[in-house]
């Protein structure tokens, strides 16, 4: 059991598929779909804020140009986030950390997925003291996952918060060759996620041995979604949940 779960639907950016990534709005729409988490991409804005962004650039995905950490909160928020996927979106803003675990409290899982864009050499005062100071003050401790593909911030999350679980996800260039069940020892993870790509039977069967649970991103068809349910995945992150919520009941 994971998360008091036998498996965990986990919406990517939210309900990405039909949806803007990364918006309130398809948050809302992952939990309406019965997703029991939502994976979320966070980043600092130039004055600090943690907010909900994937890329480093906003060209492709608002109406602004240029990194978001060049820019302060209140100028993200007059951004529209949303009508690059459809003009029924255009009042969808950039959220903030605390305004999604505002609205995911009671109600959904929070995948926190810190970007190696947004890590400092210190930690004091960065993003994973900003992060762990939120998920204290909405009292979610265990309502949360923290996972990146920077290994340090992996370590300094448990460091700060031992109750909080984190997810140590799979960079094929800083893991030095290094074994998947090692890796997570090494950092002292709760989970190992990795790309769908990077797991076989055998590194499948070697993890479940070791009884570490693994969750596959990003799973979007039924017939990879059953694979990685078939290898023993925890958790599979896709745009698709209200999908994945259909395959899970027949499996
Ligand atoms: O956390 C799983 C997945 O989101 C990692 O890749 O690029 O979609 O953030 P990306
Ligand atoms: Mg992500």
């Amino acid at each position: 059991m994971i998360f008091n779960r036998d498996f965990l639907i986990i919406a990517h950016r939210g309900a990405s598929f039909d949806a803007p990534e990364n918006t309130m709005a398809a948050f809302q729409l992952a939990y309406r779909l019965k997703a029991d988490m939502i994976e979320l991409d966070l980043q600092l804005t130039s004055d600090g804020m943690p907010v909900v962004f994937h890329d480093t650039k906003l060209d492709k995905k608002t109406d602004g140009t240029g990194l978001v950490n060049r820019y302060r909160l209140n100028e993200l928020k007059m951004l529209n986030a949303g009508g690059w996927f459809s003009g029924s979106y255009t009042g969808e803003k950039i959220p903030t950390l605390s305004e999604v675990l505002d609205w995911a409290k009671g109600r959904i899982l929070v995948n926190i997925e810190i970007k190696p864009e947004a890590v400092a050499d210190n930690i004091e005062g960065g993003i994973e003291e900003k992060t762990v100071s939120l998920v204290k003050k909405f009292e979610m401790e265990n309502k949360v996952l923290i996972s990146s593909f920077d290994y340090r911030v992996i370590k300094r999350i448990k460091d700060l918060e031992p109750a909080i679980k984190t997810g140590l996800l799979y960079h094929k260039n800083e893991s030095k060759g290094a074994e998947y069940a090692e890796l997570v020892r090494q950092y002292d993870a709760d989970f190992f996620h990795c790309s769908h790509r990077e797991v076989r039977e055998k590194e499948a069967a070697l993890l479940r041995n070791k009884k570490i649970p693994f969750l596959v991103y990003t799973v979007n068809t039924p017939s990879l979604m059953k694979k990685m349910i078939r290898f023993g995945a925890s958790g599979i992150f896709t745009d698709k949940p209200g999908l994945l919520y259909r395959i899970s009941q027949e499996c």
